[in-house]
């Protein structure tokens, strides 16, 4: 088939490239000269395991071309996927221009049938608003449809979870364009749910809430473990052992991040107001988020007693391992925390540095996880990147002023740390204190 990705930012090239990988013959269109340029070059403009392989590779076979016009897409490609950017505005709604600006020059082109995709994540009713922004542009209904095709990728595992998803749904409002999407999607041999436009468009917010709802109460319960002299983990295991609650996301921690989680909750939670359903609990949700943060400072505030003048290493930046994604990492918030109590940060990310230095001033970046440590009066796992996991740490101790570790991500074993000699701080391992 011929595709158009419309917004060749990490959710539209990663489609673009697995769908190219597929045989499709793809291109990938973005407003951006400079993202086009470097990306006609085969370098990825972003860091995910696989992509730019994939890419480059795809680029040699020519089923991958890169492009500035989305009149070109129009022409060319009968699938079009949108695939722009719908950023938070400050009221916590998605920004949804650019999806109509994207709606319009589609429109201008439209010259024969278009199926015409939603895969950015968008509030439910916005296929309506993009059938209607078309046909208010004198296009004929028989020359397009409007689907939603909700994306579940996680960064750092994005090409995995779109070649082999659990399930692929297909919102459509005609029998032309489910019969287009299944042939698309056969091959996938997974479960296709086939809905209507808002069903698909609410499956992906409902989601994207819920696995947010158990990370947050799982990091309350953290809390209560804290205080209670219980441990979350085993809490953890317990709970998620039962089918009905499941094992997955219920890891504590110093929150959630990234594009996906913080700025659909909050869009969820303005559409479901305008809808007049106020759906209170996703607020909680955010706000056991946004504390969670500040739990952690206070945490390491209480045990190194006055945090002025302390040196502090940091381990992780990106708003989880295997990305070098800061946007809405908790690591932001707790340095600005620290900061504003006059701490030294020396912080250490394997991927993330280079993104964190643009909106993170007054840390010391370092070369690698010993350099953060060394003179260092506690040590703060902020993101669990593997290769900490095979951390020295005897030659850790030997570098610290003190051998304390605040493991916001329970990635040690409390146990092997303290016999090391550190003391050991992690969320909701309250069995520290017993
Ligand atoms: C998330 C969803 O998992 C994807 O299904 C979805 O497609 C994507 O958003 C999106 O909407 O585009 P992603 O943001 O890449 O993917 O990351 P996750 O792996 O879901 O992690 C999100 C945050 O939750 C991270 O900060 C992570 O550290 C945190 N987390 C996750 C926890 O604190 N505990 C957990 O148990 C799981």
């Amino acid at each position: 088939m011929n595709i158009a990705i419309i917004g060749s930012g990490y959710v539209g090239l990663v489609t673009g490239a697995c769908f190219a990988h597929l045989g499709h013959q793809v291109l990938c269109v973005d407003n951006d000269p400079k993202k086009i340029e470097c990306l006609r070059k085969g370098r990825s403009p972003i860091y995910e395991p696989g992509l730019e392989e994939m890419i480059r590779e795809n680029v040699r076979e020519g089923r991958l071309r890169f492009s500035l016009s989305t009149a070109q897409a129009v022409r060319e490609c009968e699938l079009l996927f949108i695939c722009v950017n719908t950023p938070p505005k400050e009221n916590g709604e998605a920004d949804l221009s650019y999806i109509e600006n994207v709606s319009r020059e589609v429109a201008k082109n439209l010259k024969s049938y278009r199926l015409i995709i939603e895969k950015s994540t968008v509030p439910v009713q916005t296929g309506e608003w993009i059938q209607k922004t078309i046909r208010a542009n004198k296009v004929k209904a028989a020359l397009f449809d409007v689907a939603s095709n909700p994306e579940f990728l996680r960064e750092g595992s994005a090409i995995h979870d779109l070649l082999k998803p659990d399930r692929v749904i297909l919102g459509v409002s005609s029998a032309k364009a489910e019969k287009i999407l299944r042939k698309l999607y056969e091959p996938f041999k997974v479960p296709l749910v086939v809905t209507n436009l808002a069903s698909a468009e609410l499956i992906k917010h409902a989601s994207n809430s819920f696995l947010a709802t158990k990370i947050s109460f799982i990091n309350m319960l953290a809390r209560i473990c804290d205080v209670a002299g219980a441990d979350i983990e085993q809490v953890a295991k317990g709970m998620g052992l039962d089918p009905r609650i499941g094992p997955s996301f219920l890891k504590a921690g110093i929150g959630f991040g990234g594009f996906c989680f913080p700025k659909d909750l909050s869009a969820f939670l303005s559409m479901s107001e305008r809808l007049g359903q106020r759906f209170g609990l996703l607020k909680e949700v955010l706000d056991i988020n946004e504390t969670q943060k500040l739990y952690f400072v206070r945490k390491v505030e209480s045990a190194v007693w006055n945090l002025r003048g302390k040196t502090l290493g940091i381990l992780g930046l990106a708003f989880k391992p295997d990305t070098d994604d800061m946007r809405f990492a908790p690591s932001l918030d707790i340095i600005q925390a620290l900061q504003k109590e006059d701490v030294k940060i020396q912080a250490y990310d394997p991927q993330a540095m280079e993104r964190a230095k643009a909106v993170l001033s007054g840390v010391r970046y370092v070369k690698d996880p010993y350099a953060a440590a060394r003179g260092a009066d506690a040590l703060l796992i902020l993101t669990e990147w593997s290769e900490f996991l095979a951390l020295d740490f005897k030659r850790i101790k030997k570098l610290m002023r003190h051998p304390l570790i605040f493991d916001g991500r329970n990635m040690y074993n409390p146990r092997d740390l303290k016999r090391l000699g550190f003391e050991y701080h992690g969320m909701g391992r309250g069995m520290e204190k017993v």
